[in-house]
C-alpha cells in the first residue's frame, strides 16, 4: 500500500528518496513522485507506473536539493493517474504526501471549492494540501496550519509536508497510520515503513496518534495536537540490508518459502522448554491472565486468517474452550455478544492491517479477559495496542504473497494453545507432544522442500488452466484455503478450496477432464473420508494431484501422488504449507506474472 518518505540533509536528497521507494516496492503501488525543495520553488516529478520510471525522470533532471518528501501511490480515490500521483500541491507553496483515507472528502471539496481552489485530482490526498494553504492565512506558522487541517480530517491518515518557504523544513503528522522519523547524522527523515531508511539509519522514533513533528537535518521536534513538544523514546530497528535483499534467489517469495526452517527456529527458539512452553512468553504476567480463559475470539484478514482457522483444532484439543474466528472487516458490524472470560486475539504479519486494527480498537471497549496479538512487526501499532504478545521473528517479508509468515504465526499459535492450557493444566501428554513436534518442525520443512521435483512435474499442467479446486478436510481445508489464495494471487489462477465433503454439494459440478484438483491427505482420522470423495472426481475424469503419506492406500491413475515427508499430527499443518507454496510459486513463474507485487495488491493493506 501507499509509502512516504521524506528526507533533510546536507547532502542532496534524490538518491536517498529514490531508493526509499525501491525499498518500499513490495508493498504495492501503481504511481510514484517525488517533490523537492529546491531553489526558491518545489521541484515535483511523478510518475505512472514503477518506481524505476521515476528515478530516470530524477537522472533526466539531475535536482541537487537538500530536502523533499516521496511517495508511491496504490490507488483507493481517483485512477492511477499521473494527476492522481502524490506529491500533491496547493499554489506552487505547499507540497504533501499523504497514506490513509480521509472519510469526510466530499464536504472538504465543497468547502475548498467555495473559496476559489482549483482541484486538480479526483484523490482525496490532494485536499490536505489546499486545506493546509487555507489554514495558513490565519496561522502564525505552517504547524499551526498542519495541525487545523488535521482537526478538520476524519479517518486514517499520516501525511509528510513541505512548504517552497521553508528549505530544508520537513513537516509531519499521524492519525491511524504508520509514520516514523529516522534520526541520521546532519540528516533527518520521515517514513511510512522503517524499510524505506533501514540502510541510513537504525534510529528511529516512532510517532503516536495525534503526534506531527518538524524535522530539520539537524533537529527533530515533536508536538502533541495542542502544540506542546512531546519526548518520544529512541527505538532502534535492525532491518539489514541482507533481510531485505532477494540474495541469490529471483523473488523475494522465493527466498521467503526457503527461509523457514530459520524463521521457524526463530519462533520458537528461547520459547520451549523440555515438554511444555515457557511461562509467560506472550509478555509478563499472561501465564497467570490466561488461567481466566474460556473461549477466544480470532479476527484477522487473508492468510492471517487461515491460520487462526488452522489453529482452531489445537485449542479446542490442547485448552478445551471453543474458539470464535472473524474476518477482521466483519467482526465489528455484527455487533458480537462477548461472554465472559474470553480472550480476543489478532494476528498480523504486519501489524498495520487496518480492518484489524478496527477490530482491536472495537474489542477495547469490550469485556474480554484481555487482547494478544501474533504478529511479525515489533514496531507495529498492533503490538503497541496488545496487552500480550508474541513476535513471530520471521524476518522482513517482502513478497506480497504471505509465506513465512503463515508458518509462523502457526508455530505462535501452537505456543498460545500450549501455554493457555499450561496455565489451566490441562493436557500435559498433548502439550509434551505437540512441543516436541514443534522442535522438530524447522527440520521437516528442510525435507518438504526435496518434494520440489515432484511439484515441477505438475506445475506446467496447471500452469495452462484457468481453474483449480483444492481440497482437504479438517484443519487441512484451512491449508487448502491458503494454497487456493497463494495460487490465485500470485498466478491469476481461479482457485477455490473446499471440505473435500461438500464437493458434493454443489462444487463437484466444476469438475471434468479440465481442472486440476489438488487434494491434502495425510493419515489422519478423516483420510477414509477424504479417499470416498476422491473417489467422486476420479469417476468424473478429475486429474488429481494428491499430497499424502507414504503408506497411504490412495491410487491416483489421472494425475500424480506425492509422498510428504513423515510428520506428526501437530506439525503436520505447517508441513503439508510448504507444497502449496512452492507450487504456487512454480505454476506463477510459468506465467510470468510479477508475483512479488501481483497485480492489484498491497502488502500492507492500511485502508479499511
Ligand atoms: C496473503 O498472501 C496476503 N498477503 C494477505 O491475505 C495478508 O495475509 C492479509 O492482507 C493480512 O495481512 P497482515 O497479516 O499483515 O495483517
Amino acid at each position: 500500500m501507499c509509502g512516504i518518505i521524506g528526507a533533510t540533509s546536507s547532502r542532496s536528497v534524490g538518491k536517498i528518496l529514490i531508493k526509499g521507494l525501491h525499498a518500499m516496492e513490495y508493498r504495492g503501488y501503481d504511481s510514484a513522485g517525488v517533490a523537492l525543495n529546491q531553489d526558491s520553488e518545489v521541484f515535483r516529478l511523478r510518475s505512472l507506473g514503477k518506481v524505476s520510471s521515476l528515478e530516470e525522470l530524477m537522472i533526466n533532471n539531475k535536482p541537487k536539493a537538500k530536502s523533499g518528501i516521496a511517495h508511491t501511490r496504490w490507488a483507493t480515490h481517483g485512477a492511477p493517474s499521473e494527476e492522481n500521483a502524490h506529491p500533491h500541491g496547493s499554489h506552487n507553496e505547499i507540497y504533501i504526501v499523504h497514506n490513509g483515507i480521509i472519510e469526510n472528502h466530499d464536504e472538504i471539496r465543497e468547502k475548498l471549492k467555495e473559496k476559489g481552489y482549483k482541484i486538480a485530482s479526483e484523490t482525496d490526498s490532494e485536499l490536505i494540501a489546499h486545506l493546509i494553504h487555507l489554514n495558513k492565512t490565519d496561522s502564525s506558522s505552517t504547524l499551526e496550519a498542519l495541525i487545523k487541517t488535521t482537526t478538520e480530517l476524519k479517518g486514517a491518515f499520516s501525511i509528510a509536508a513541505i512548504s517552497s518557504e521553508e528549505k530544508g523544513k520537513i513537516y509531519a503528522a499521524k492519525q491511524k497510520s504508520p509514520l516514523l522519523i529516522g534520526k541520521g547524522i546532519e540528516e533527518n527523515f520521515v517514513a511510512s515503513d522503517p524499510l524505506a531508511i533501514a540502510n541510513i539509519t537504525e534510529k528511529f522514533y516512532l510517532l503516536e496518534d495525534g503526534d506531527f513533528a518538524e524535522i530539520t537535518k539537524n533537529d527533530i521536534k515533536i508536538f502533541n495536537s495542542n502544540g506542546e513538544p512531546v519526548q518520544r523514546e529512541e527505538t532502534k530497528i535492525d532491518a539489514t540490508p541482507t533481510s531485505t535483499s532477494k540474495g541469490n534467489y529471483t523473488h523475494f517469495m522465493e527466498k521467503e518459502i526457503y527461509e523457514q526452517p530459520d524463521a521457524l527456529g526463530n519462533t520458537i527458539n528461547g520459547r520451549l522448554g523440555e515438554n511444555d512452553v515457557l511461562d509467560n512468553i506472550f509478555g509478563l504476567g499472561s501465564s497467570d491472565a490466561f488461567k481466566k480463559v474460556k473461549r477466544i475470539q480470532f479476527v484477522a484478514c487473508g492468510t492471517s486468517l487461515h491460520a487462526a482457522k488452522t489453529a482452531r483444532k489445537w485449542f479446542e484439543e490442547i485448552c478445551e474452550v471453543p474458539c470464535y474466528i472473524d474476518f477482521a472487516s466483519e467482526y465489528r458490524y455484527r455487533n458480537p455478544i462477548v461472554e465472559d472470560h474470553t480472550l480476543f486475539v489478532t494476528i498480523s504479519q504486519s501489524g498495520e492491517t487496518a480492518d484489524t486494527l478496527a477490530a482491536l480498537e472495537y474489542a477495547r471497549a469490550e469485556k474480554y479477559v484481555g487482547i494478544v496479538t501474533i504478529c511479525n512487526v515489533p514496531t507495529s501499532t498492533m503490538a503497541r495496542e496488545a496487552d500480550w504478545k508474541i513476535f513471530t521473528n520471521a524476518g522482513p517479508e517482502i513478497g506480497v504473497a504471505s509465506t513465512k509468515a503463515f508458518t509462523t504465526q502457526l508455530a505462535a499459535l501452537m505456543m498460545l494453545a500450549l501455554s493457555i492450557a499450561k496455565s489451566q493444566d490441562k493436557n500435559a501428554d498433548k502439550r509434551k507432544q505437540a512441543t516436541q513436534e514443534l522442535r522438530e518442525t524447522p527440520a521437516l520443512v528442510d525435507q518438504a522442500f526435496s518434494l520440489k521435483e515432484n511439484i515441477s512435474q505438475i506445475t506446467q499442467n496447471i500452469s495452462t488452466k484457468h481453474n483449480a479446486l483444492f481440497l482437504g478436510r479438517g484443519m487441512y481445508f484451512s491449508i487448502a484455503q491458503e494454497g487456493a489464495l497463494k495460487l490465485k494471487e500470485i498466478s491469476y489462477i481461479h482457485a477455490e478450496a473446499y471440505p473435500a465433503g461438500e464437493l458434493k454439494h454443489g462444487p463437484l459440478a466444476l469438475v471434468d477432464e479440465e481442472i486440476p484438483v489438488i487434494a491434502l491427505a495425510p493419515e489422519d482420522s478423516l483420510v477414509e473420508k477424504l479417499l470416498s470423495n476422491l473417489e467422486e472426481v476420479k469417476a468424473r475424469g478429475g486429474t488429481l494431484y494428491v499430497f499424502g503419506n507414504a503408506n497411504s492406500t490412495i491410487e491416483v491413475k489421472k494425475g500424480k501422488f506425492i509422498n510428504m515427508p513423515d510428520c506428526g499430527d501437530y506439525n503436520a499443518p505447517i508441513i503439508y504449507t510448504i507444497p502449496l507454496q512452492i507450487l504456487a510459486y512454480e505454476v506463477a513463474c510459468l506465467r510470468g506474472t510479477d508475483l512479488d507485487q501481483p497485480r492489484n495488491l498491497a502488502k500492507s493493506v492500511t485502508v479499511e
